[in-house]
């Protein structure tokens, strides 16, 4: 078989944000687990929706008809991302949003006393909804990470599920550390007591493919402006648990249906408009690529198919570039690395310390220079509260897209280099 070669600079040319300069050179986008840049086709069709096409739902006119069209396929091809049908999906405007109008809802399922499970390594996303639940009688336990290995603590986590459990809700990808959880370990031992899963899944959805029905969970929650869509949220029901729970919806409840149940008023057609090319995007690639990764596609055919190929394609590129990464950062005097172990599950995100140099710090001079890099804790404030950086100031995390190049890095490491003094 050829070896595998992605052709970034294809890549690039879709992006226009990859054009802009800084002091001659171009920007390197660092920032991508905060939210990535988006190709040409996703601005065309949100700005094509709104020229031609703006109206609400369910009217008996040309632009009604059109975004009736527009929402459906909006589900369809979010069923695609997922592996799920389009009855599973809802949208709203962030992943945030889902999570605390799904905790609310399934609150009324509730009695006090009853314990939901959350986790050390998530964004407050995934946390902090639940949290509040504790404000209304319910129990609220929280999994350890284990600051050594970087990774959740399975045992910790099986001494806290019991028959009480409700809820568990836990992170595929750690946003400020990289790590992969295989949840699907924690998902069916939740379900041996009975209890609901949720798992955020907004940093991992950039970076590998998902299928929900293959790990089992009951929810998930993904945001398409973390792989190249705007600024919303997708959430993924099981149809049963869709059907059995109602929604305090703006008085919406009993008209809506199937995933409708989300939507908060009106929804973001636009944005669908957008994440429908945000996923067509992913599917372009996976076109180009499929041959190298017949194995992992049997069974797949149509934009799943492409969808899954485009996402192993993204990965087989960006993973050895987040190696090279790591491996270039440990030559820095002073540098130290957060996350699991080489060989271990992990996204191509990398967070680091500088010794001596404060986070913001260093982001700054990252910025001066056209490097878009975070700092702090990314609202994983509990990851990094057990790794002991709260006071300092958090981390500093550079994060890949398939946009990003080695010349992105090389010029990042220098730039470091020259902070470090080495
Ligand atoms: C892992 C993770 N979960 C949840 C969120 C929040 O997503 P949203 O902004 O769509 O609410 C983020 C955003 O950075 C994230 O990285």
């Amino acid at each position: 078989m050829k070896e595998f070669k992605f052709d970034v600079e294809a890549i690039r040319s879709q992006f226009p944000a990859c054009r802009l300069k800084v002091d001659g050179e171009p920007i390197a986008y660092l920032d991508g687990p905060g939210g990535t840049q988006v190709p040409q086709r996703v601005l065309d069709a949100i700005t094509g929706y709104l020229i031609n096409d703006n109206a609400n739902e369910g009217g008996f006119f040309g632009a009604s008809y059109r975004t009736d069209e527009v929402e459906n396929r909006a589900f369809a091809a979010a069923a695609d991302f997922l592996g799920c049908s389009p009855q599973e999906v809802g949208f709203s405007n962030a992943s945030t949003q889902h999570s605390y109008n799904f905790s609310v809802n399934i609150a009324k399922t509730m009695a006090p006393g009853d314990e939901v499970i959350i986790t050390e390594i998530d964004h407050q996303c995934n946390s902090q909804p639940w949290r509040r639940l504790g404000e209304l009688g319910f129990v609220v336990k929280t999994v350890r990470l284990d600051p050594e290995t970087k990774q959740l603590d399975f045992d910790d986590y099986l001494a806290k599920l019991s028959d009480r459990t409700k809820v568990v809700a836990i992170n595929w990808a750690a946003n400020a550390i990289g790590t992969i959880t295989d949840v699907k370990r924690y998902i069916d031992k939740a379900h041996e007591v009975g209890a609901v899963t949720v798992v955020d899944a907004v940093h991992y959805a950039a970076h590998k493919p998902m299928d929900v029905k293959a790990i089992g969970t009951d929810v998930l929650l993904c945001s398409p402006y973390k792989w190249f869509g705007p600024h919303m949220g997708l959430i993924y029901m099981d149809e049963k648990l869709l059907a059995d729970l109602s929604f305090n919806n703006a008085g919406a409840e009993d008209i809506a249906e199937g995933s409708r149940k989300f939507h908060m008023g009106t929804p973001q057609y636009e944005q669908m408009s957008g994440m429908i090319e945000a996923i067509e995007f992913i599917a372009s690639i996976g076109e180009e690529y499929a041959g190298f990764f017949e194995e992992e596609l049997q069974g797949l055919s149509g934009r799943r198919r492409n969808v899954v190929a485009g996402m192993l394609a993204i990965d087989e590129y960006e993973a050895p570039l987040g190696d090279k990464l790591r491996r270039e950062l440990r030559q820095i005097p002073g540098v130290t690395l957060y996350g699991p172990a080489d060989g271990e599950p992990r996204t191509p995100t990398v967070a680091f310390t500088m010794d001596g140099h404060a986070p913001d710090e260093v982001t700054k001079v990252l910025g001066d220079r056209g490097i878009n890099a975070w700092h702090g804790d990314f609202y994983a404030i509990y990851t990094v509260e057990a790794l002991g950086l709260t006071e300092s100031g958090g981390l500093i995390r550079l994060g890949l897209a398939p946009y990003c190049t080695e010349y992105d890095i090389d010029r990042t490491i220098e730039t470091l280099r020259e902070i470090a003094g080495a």
